[in-house]
């Protein structure tokens, strides 16, 4: 079954609550939070506050996305925050099986992001920690960029190194209609979505398009 995770980055900030449970009434399997620290990535978006805020709202679990370069300072803030997945990336320099264990340790799955140019094979030495994996489909930073086709082989790589029944394969970026049937082809599970599903008039109607049913 395919999970697919509306990205708030995409939402209208003003209505976050209720957009936050519009979206989860529409069909969302979870919600997919982009913490922004204007280092890691250009950009900056949100902290625990707005985690622990739209928390009420939500009725599928939080997926938080730590685009940080220093995720260890608000890891714990995150955690008390409600979030119910966190996902760090690989490509910065700090020791992230300490990271990922200790969101494991508070019952939460942890997940490992990897940037475009970072290769599938990064994963090997964290598998055993990971439930998911996050393969970035456009550069991280920005919503509404145009989906990565580069990335296709690294999904299907992964596919390969990792256990389904414990590892999932999320996609984040460039995520639509066109795009969607190529990265389930290649074993995704996951789907993020920004500004496909904000960005439409029928929510639930673009939710049901990514599973692939038009119907
Ligand atoms: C980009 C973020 C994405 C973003 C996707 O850095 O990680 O989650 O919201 O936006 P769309 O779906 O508009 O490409
Ligand atoms: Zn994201």
């Amino acid at each position: 079954m395919i999970q697919i995770a509306p990205s708030i980055l995409s939402a209208d900030f003003a209505n976050l609550g209720p957009s936050v449970a519009k979206v989860c009434q529409a069909g969302a399997d979870l919600i997919h939070v982009d913490v922004m620290d204007g280092h890691f990535v250009q950009n900056l978006t949100f902290g625990p506050m707005i985690v622990k805020a739209i928390k009420p709202y939500s009725t599928v679990p939080l997926d938080v996305h730590l685009m940080m370069t220093n995720p260890q300072d608000l890891l714990n803030d995150f955690i008390e925050a409600g979030a119910d997945q966190i996902t760090l990336h690989a490509e910065v320099e700090y020791d992230i099986i300490s990271l990922l264990k200790k969101i494991k340790e508070h019952g939460i799955k942890a997940g490992l992001s990897l940037r475009p140019r970072t290769p599938a094979s990064i994963i090997e030495n964290y598998l055993p920690y990971l439930d998911l994996v996050l393969v970035m489909t456009v550069e991280p930073g920005f919503g509404g960029q145009e989906f990565l086709i580069t990335q296709l082989p690294k999904i299907a790589q992964l596919r390969n190194m990792i256990d389904p029944a414990k590892t999932l394969i999320q996609v984040d970026g460039g995520i639509n209609d066109k795009s969607a049937p190529l990265c389930i082809e290649n074993g995704a599970t996951t789907l993020i979505a920004g500004s496909y599903i904000f960005g439409s008039t029928d929510w639930a109607q673009a939710i049901r398009s990514l599973r692939g049913d038009n119907g």
